[in-house]
């Protein structure tokens, strides 16, 4: 078995006979000479065939096109001219896999890159994006795990429907209809009756036509319940995981961040506590600016992220929404009657990333407001068991993986932050 080494290891040592493997990233080459750009996960790096050294090979490897897998070994060493600073000069070359002619060249428009979402992961970009995801995933579970939360799974079929009718996907379920899980958040109400803290990382569904950069119909949610949580406390967790998952993409990603031009500059700014405005506020803010907003209006994409730049160009809480405007759980803030204990982290480019609040904990002002908004909760209906045994003031909170990732990375696009991205247009590959 020979000894392969990563093209990033090959390329810290620097010298000496290494052995690499992974796929043609660029080749070029004439009568007697081929030089491939040879791609693994961790870097690319210039390598060379002479002609001399490989007559009996030399019909294959000149057959070798983009995207071909072949092994190499030979002589690593520092070249000024190599894309990466060096070159190995090949003694031994095994190919692997024949590619065909590969369907992503220049014409990098949208729809072929849809279309080829498997191929176009291979980009050097998308690669990045997938390991910074990764990473973002895992700094959520650490952070959540250092405070002592416990991760509790939701199904994703769901018998009934959480956040609203017509954005809920159906399905057939052996001569039933179930739902596809729009949130979590039903389930971790429920579910902090036990644990206390619970999260959740896992799909939403959302049946939603909207087509704009920031919205898909599939998402990772990760999601936070805490019984005896107040808003304050809920807004701090929320804060605490946006910077500890920026500081550690910084820590650990330098490379990803840089091939993807993000703004790190923007991302070491980020520092807790974010700004605290109320929705009142906020819509002062917009009047002042020029915005025809009227105070009960839902904002829109473009105030929001006005409002997150206006702010210091970071993060930026907008509380105390109208009641009117939010949902049947959120709570109703006593200090400011007529506005809820609720909140939206807004990030500048994207505007909403979290949407949270304390819950509503009382069963009798929950029907009273199930009634105003016509609700039946039917089969939803257990949902209300946590205010009907012992039920505790709690709080939690939802942010959208891909418009995290996205906005970390600086990509201008929630797709582009998923490796295979859902919209209404969109479900294969
Ligand atoms: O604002 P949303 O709908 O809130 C809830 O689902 C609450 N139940 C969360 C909770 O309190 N547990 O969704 C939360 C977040 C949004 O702020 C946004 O970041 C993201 O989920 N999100 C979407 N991301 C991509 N595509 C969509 N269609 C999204 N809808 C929401
Ligand atoms: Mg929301």
């Amino acid at each position: 078995m020979a000894n392969f080494i990563s093209i990033q290891h090959a390329i810290e040592k620097g010298s000496g006979r290494v052995g690499v493997r992974g796929w043609v990233h660029r080749e070029r080459g004439s009568n007697k000479r081929k030089f491939i750009v040879l791609r693994d996960s961790s870097n690319i790096i210039q390598c060379v065939l002479k002609r001399e050294s490989f007559e009996k090979q030399w019909k294959d490897i000149d057959r070798i096109l983009v995207e071909s897998s072949v092994e190499i070994f030979g002589q690593i060493s520092k070249d000024g001219r190599a894309v990466t600073g060096y070159e190995i000069k090949a003694d031994k070359i095994n190919i692997i896999g024949f590619a065909e002619d590969f369907p992503i060249n220049k014409d990098l428009n949208e729809k072929l890159l849809g279309d080829r979402r498997h191929l176009w992961l291979r980009s050097r970009k998308m690669n990045s994006m997938l390991k910074i995801r990764s990473n973002v995933l895992f700094g959520l579970h650490e952070i959540m795990r250092k405070k002592g939360f416990v991760e509790v799974e939701a199904p994703s079929f769901s018998g009934t429907t959480s956040e609203g009718g017509s954005e809920t996907f159906e399905v057939k379920y052996f001569g039933k209809k179930a739902y596809l899980t729009q949130s979590w958040q039903f389930y971790a109400e429920n579910i902090i009756n036990s644990v206390e803290k619970a999260y959740a990382i896992a799909p939403s569904f959302r049946a939603e036509k909207s087509k704009t950069p920031w919205h898909v119909t599939e998402f990772w949610h990760f999601e936070v319940e805490g019984a005896w949580m107040d808003l304050e406390e809920d807004m701090r967790v929320a804060e605490e995981c946006v910077e500890y998952v920026i500081k550690k993409i910084l820590n650990e990603n330098e490379k990803e961040l840089e091939i993807l031009g993000a703004d790190v500059l923007m991302l070491k700014k980020v520092k807790v506590p974010f700004k605290r405005i109320t929705y009142k506020q906020a819509i002062g803010k917009l009047k002042e600016k020029g915005y025809k907003i009227k105070y009960g209006e839902e904002f829109g994409a473009q105030e929001e992220r006005e409002l997150a730049k206006y702010y210091g160009n970071g993060f930026v809480f907008v509380t105390n929404y109208p009641l009117e405007i939010l949902k049947f759980y959120h709570g109703e803030d006593l200090k400011s009657p007529g506005t809820g204990t609720n909140f939206n982290l807004l990030a500048p480019k994207i505007g909403e990333m979290i949407d949270g609040s304390q819950r509503e904990p009382n069963l009798e002002k929950i029907k009273i407001r199930l009634k105003k908004a016509k609700i039946d909760l039917g089969k939803a209906d257990w949902y209300l068991d946590s205010r009907r045994y012992g039920s505790v003031p709690h709080s939690g909170f939802g942010l959208g993986v891909g418009r995290f990732v996205a906005w970390i990375c600086g990509l201008d696009n929630i797709r582009d932050a998923i490796p295979f991205p859902r919209t209404p247009n969109r479900v294969s590959p």
